[in-house]
């Protein structure tokens, strides 16, 4: 049986040939660590993260390529945009559609810090009001986060004025790029973020482990890093590294990662993201409108064009992981069942008490044929549903 993935989501697979070109040939004839050493393997090491940073930066808006922070994934990012920005007393303004790597520190802050989070609702899509957003905007608030797109329905959320707003109170834009970088064409200047956190393994289709940070200028000195040590470029005396990334990556980077990463981002910029986005809309729409049809069946989040490539869906009489066993097991088709780490959402969007939903998610290399098969195979499931 041949298997067909559509769980990107979570994480992309598969991945383009040059990114495992790339990790291959640093592992097999390039590897060593940045900086430590004048010889050539350690200054090509160099040379390639410097390159990884100018490609990302090239692919968000970044005027500087020493914005961008290499991580271990989006939680990592969030990890260290949230607990290095946030002091006691600080207000908080975030939704109820953010994923756990928002909610969680933000509740371990709240109990540790006392620091005072509103957290705005959604609608029945997954959307929240941009309106609500900016009245909870106060005086204390330090930091707005939020999710670009839902990882559960997919839906965009809109932000067009809440960087501005959130530089009038003195405050922070946080941006939960995850289901967003590499799926929308995303620049940090026209979004207003201070900071941008991203997983370079999902649609940036780098390998798991990889990750990103944007940090803007006027976070830039607030942002306490998580962890010190050694750093690629230092040298061998006590002076604290004062450059952003020094500062910020301790210890040794993932290099193969990064390498890995800087591939995927060579084969965005080379396809267009936006290609990549028509491509997904153009899925999405297929498969929408398929489900729609069927009986037994509710689908989750808008139909409309402000979607990433995600859907979600139930099956009447059947728990979301039974459909996904289902698919897996009798078609070879896996995705994912569940709250997706996001549990707050299902409350709004109405699937809380049906176990959460199976959730498609779409990478670049799916194609209408596998669509046939996804909706020919939910259609049987739905057809037998013990309803
Ligand atoms: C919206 C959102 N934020 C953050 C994350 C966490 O990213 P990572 O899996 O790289 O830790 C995810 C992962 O699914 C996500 O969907």
């Amino acid at each position: 049986m041949r298997r067909i993935y559509l769980d990107n989501g979570a994480t992309t697979w598969p991945k383009p040939a040059g990114v495992l070109d790339a990790v291959d040939q640093f592992l097999r004839i390039g590897g060593a660590t940045a900086g430590r050493g004048i010889y050539q393997q350690a200054i090509d090491t160099a040379t390639a993260i410097d390159k990884a940073r100018a490609g990302i930066a090239q692919l968000i808006g970044a005027a500087d390529a020493h914005r961008i922070i290499f991580t271990a994934g989006g939680t990592d990012s969030l990890n260290l945009a949230l607990h290095g920005l946030l002091r006691g007393g600080d207000h908080v303004v975030t939704s109820v559609a953010e994923h756990n790597s928002v909610l969680r520190p933000l509740r371990a802050i709240e109990d540790a810090l006392g620091i005072q989070v509103s957290r705005i609702g959604c609608d029945a899509s997954g959307r929240i009001d941009e309106e609500e957003v900016c009245q909870a905007i106060g005086q204390k608030t330090r930091l707005v986060v939020l999710s670009h797109a839902s990882n559960v329905t997919g839906v965009i959320q809109p932000t067009d004025r809440i960087g501005d707003l959130a530089r009038e109170h003195d405050a922070f834009f946080l941006i939960d790029a995850a289901q967003t970088a590499g799926q929308l064409p995303i620049n940090v200047e026209s979004l207003q973020a201070d900071l941008l956190a991203a997983p370079g393994h999902k649609g940036l289709l780098g390998p798991l482990g990889s990750g990103i940070l944007y940090v803007g200028p006027r976070a830039e000195e607030q942002l306490i890093p998580m962890r010190q040590g050694g750093t690629g470029s230092e040298s061998e005396s006590d002076r604290q590294p004062e450059a952003l990334p020094e500062r910020m990556e301790a210890g040794n980077l993932n290099v193969p990662g990064i390498v890995g990463l800087a591939a995927g981002v060579e084969y965005l910029l080379e396809k267009d993201v936006s290609a990549i986005r028509t491509h997904h809309l153009a899925l999405r729409e297929l498969l929408c409108s398929g489900l729609e049809k069927m009986q037994n069946i509710t689908l989750y989040g808008p139909m409309s064009q402000e979607c990433v490539g995600v859907v979600s869906f139930s099956i009447s009489g059947y728990a979301p992981q039974e459909v996904a066993a289902m698919l897996d097991s009798a078609y070879g088709i896996q995705v994912r069942a569940g709250y997706h780490c996001a549990a707050d959402i299902h409350d709004t969007i109405g699937s809380r008490e049906t176990g959460g939903t199976v959730r498609i998610s779409l990478g670049p290399f799916n194609d209408e044929v596998q669509i046939a098969q996804v909706l020919k195979a939910v259609g049987q499931i739905a057809t037998e549903a013990p309803i």
